[in-house]
């Protein structure tokens, strides 16, 4: 337990303010208008929670009995693993899923993505991590509004981590500071 919870809590949510940093600085259009209006910092976060979480799947489930997902019958004792990452790109929830768009999940109170898992073991932290990127996200912006990477996206360095979409370092430029 105590190891989920470092590594759920630290990991993640840390992975999570360097992949949206990375998504914003790629997405002037869009950190444009977040910065034009940062009352759109709330969907925004689930918009970064969607596009680029840094958890493509869920722990692996067994079936306690037959069960049919999608057309598929998962006999009793099997294993699944969710993809989240596959549900958060679906066209169907998602018009032009690959689009970054921050106004896209402007009712926070629906949360259309997955990103924190569902059902009975939805993230015991997602509240927390909530509240962590707003303060992550609006200290950043507000303090440094034009930041920018230090090195082309195309260079940055990913862990290799199947299942996950981590950073290996972030070089950001903090010019502006104040
Ligand atoms: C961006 C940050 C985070 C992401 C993307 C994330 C994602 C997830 C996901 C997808 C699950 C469900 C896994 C499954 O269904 O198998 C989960 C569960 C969990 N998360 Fe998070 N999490 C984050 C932050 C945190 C934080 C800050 C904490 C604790 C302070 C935390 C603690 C946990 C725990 C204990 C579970 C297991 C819950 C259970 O099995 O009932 N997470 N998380």
């Amino acid at each position: 337990m105590v190891l989920t919870l470092v590594l759920a809590g630290t990991e993640n949510t840390a992975q999570t303010i360097g992949n949206g940093t990375v998504g914003l600085l790629t997405h002037p259009d869009q950190l444009d208008a977040l910065h034009a209006d940062p009352g759109l910092l709330p969907g925004a976060i689930h918009e970064i929670m969607r596009w680029c979480g840094p958890l493509h799947s869920t722990q692996f489930r067994h079936a306690v009995e037959d069960v049919e997902i999608g057309g598929k019958t998962i006999k009793q004792g099997e294993r699944v693993m969710g993809m989240l990452v596959a549900a958060n790109y679906d066209p169907r929830y998602f018009a032009d899923p690959d689009r970054l768009d921050l106004r896209r999940q402007d009712d926070i109170q629906r949360e259309l993505h997955v990103a924190f898992g569902a059902g009975l073991h939805y993230c015991l932290g997602a509240h927390l991590a909530k509240q962590e990127f707003e303060i992550a996200f609006g200290g950043l912006l507000s303090r440094f509004p034009d930041m920018e990477l230090a090195v082309p996206a195309e260079e940055l360095e990913r862990q290799n981590m199947p299942g996950s979409w981590r950073l290996r370092r972030l070089p950001i430029r903090l010019k502006g500071s104040s």
